[in-house]
């Protein structure tokens, strides 16, 4: 198996750990570092909805608090409680956002699956326009 569709196996795995009582839209995410190690995220909801943090964050959060401050790709799992992820589940506004605080725009991969089929997006086109630490 190829090293994106390992991630994206570690992202479904992730995703199990997901703890989302309110929405109940469970997502996973694995991201893979500049060191070859892979950190796993699930979203986290709050009964204060707005504490909630989504699964991108949580892998990245956790990456850099252990010290890796930059990412290679990030593979991204999402669906309904009781449902296989079949859709593709796209970052929000909030995490591209955080991704280009630590990842290069022009070569940070997204990686998303839609109905087993994988697609590849780089962050430049998922945040065109954006505003990073490059404009500082
Ligand atoms: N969510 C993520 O974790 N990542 C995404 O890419 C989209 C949305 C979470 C946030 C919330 O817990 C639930 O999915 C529904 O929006």
């Amino acid at each position: 198996m190829n090293e994106d569709l390992v991630l994206i196996k570690e992202a479904k795995k992730a995703r199990e750990a997901a703890y989302a009582p309110y929405s109940n839209f469970l997502v996973g995410a694995a991201m893979l570092g500049e060191s070859g190690k892979v950190y796993l995220g699930c979203n986290i909801e709050n009964a204060s909805y707005g504490a909630s943090n989504c699964a991108e964050r949580t892998a990245l959060f956790k990456a850099v608090s252990e010290g890796e401050k930059r990412f290679v790709k990030i593979a991204i799992v999402g669906a309904k409680r009781g449902e296989a992820p079949k859709d593709l589940c796209p970052p929000c506004g909030i995490c591209r956002q955080v991704m280009l605080e630590f990842c290069d725009p022009e070569t940070f991969q997204i990686l998303l699956e839609e109905n087993q089929t994988l697609r590849t997006y780089l962050l430049k086109d998922l945040l065109p326009y954006s505003f990073g630490p490059t404009n500082l």
